[in-house]
């Protein structure tokens, strides 16, 4: 296959950070992206709807002239999230849905959820307004094994949330294990989630062998082998349940290549490239416009978008680094060949 037309996808995950950096980032999204969902965790977090609102419209200065890119926006859940905040996003357009961080899983999030018990109440009202919760689902307990933690999050929490909150829409945002594809398969359709194409690209093999990738750190960490197949499983599998979320987080080289790296994969500037690569490698590329333009919409109650865009057979290398802000990332694939490319006339 030489070429492919999609409807336009969109990005169900993404940091788009803020400031200088949106130059870098909102660009690269609204590239191949006509929606995204941006996470709030910026410092200070985005706790309220006009917090969201003035950080939606710095996301807009930084669009291209004619660009219909729409960002998606989110709170940030924490035990003091005003009730009245809830009801006023679940009836804002803009607003898609709200982020629970267990305190100090993950970049910027230990003003997250100590206990998830203690927002029980503020669930109670989302599931009433009909407003989806978006999960980080790894536990924040320092005695379980980093590798573990989402499976503990899934046992010890996200079991519990289902039970109570039957008709909570709830999004378990960036999969990284087999035990998440399973739990996700078997659950009722409140719960749907999004996979990387890093954690399609990658296992912990790749992170740590043959030298440590800091590059490829991020969180949920890399797992086996046999948790990357069965994400890209799911991926493939035209199963509605999954959908493209990239989870993509720029970081600066420095912080990145330091004594104590950040969790983050940059993959903004190629994404649907990296996401078609994998399916055409498993010979899917038939169940990709559903994975990456249909289920997530339906997911939401969005209309699925009209426009489309031509991905075209075509080698070509990711730039070694890229401006962000007054600093430079190393992009994913940072001076890889990738075989295909957007056409940008579409
Ligand atoms: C994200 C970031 O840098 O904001 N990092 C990551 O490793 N994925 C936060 C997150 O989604 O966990
Ligand atoms: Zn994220």
């Amino acid at each position: 296959m030489e070429q492919i037309t999609l409807i336009c996808p969109d990005d169900w995950h993404c940091h788009f950070r803020d400031g200088d950096y949106l130059t870098r980032t909102v660009q690269d999204s609204a590239r191949c992206f006509q929606r995204a969902v941006v996470m709030p965790n910026l410092k200070p977090p985005v706790f309220t709807v006009a917090e969201a609102m003035s950080y939606r419209q710095r996301i807009l200065q930084h669009l291209p002239a004619g660009s219909d890119f729409t960002p998606l926006m989110t709170l940030y859940l924490s035990e003091k999230t005003a009730e009245a905040d809830l009801r006023e996003a679940a009836s804002n357009p803009h607003i898609i849905g709200c982020k629970l961080y267990p305190a100090g899983v993950t970049t910027n999030s230990t003003q997250g959820v100590t206990k998830v018990a203690a927002i029980y109440p503020l669930l109670e009202i989302m599931e009433e307004a009909g407003l989806p919760l978006l999960v980080h689902g790894e536990n924040n307990d320092a005695q379980t094994d980093v590798f573990d933690r989402e499976a503990r999050f899934i046992e010890e929490e996200l079991v519990e949330i289902l039970k109570r909150f039957p008709k909570l829409r709830v999004v378990l945002e960036h999969i990284s294990t087999q035990k998440a594809v399973e739990f996700v398969q078997a659950a009722p359709s409140q719960l749907a989630a999004t996979i990387t194409a890093h954690h399609l690209l990658l296992n912990r093999n790749d992170l740590l062998d043959e030298g440590i990738r800091p590059h490829y750190y991020c969180k949920p960490i890399l797992k086996r082998q046999k948790d990357q197949e069965a994400l890209i499983q799911a991926a493939i599998s035209g199963n509605p349940k999954f959908f493209l979320g990239t989870d993509s987080a720029p970081h600066s080289i420095q912080n990145k290549e330091s004594a104590c790296g950040c969790a983050g994969v940059y993959t903004a500037h190629a994404a649907i490239e990296f996401y078609a690569s994998v399916f055409e490698q498993h010979k899917a590329l038939d169940t990709l416009e559903n994975f990456a333009s249909v289920y997530g919409a339906h997911f939401y109650g969005l209309a699925v978008n009209t426009r489309k865009i031509t991905l075209q057979k075509e080698e070509w290398k990711v730039p070694g680094t890229l401006d962000f802000g007054k600093e430079t990332l190393a992009p994913f694939m940072a001076g890889e060949s990738l075989y295909w490319k957007l056409n940008r006339d579409t």
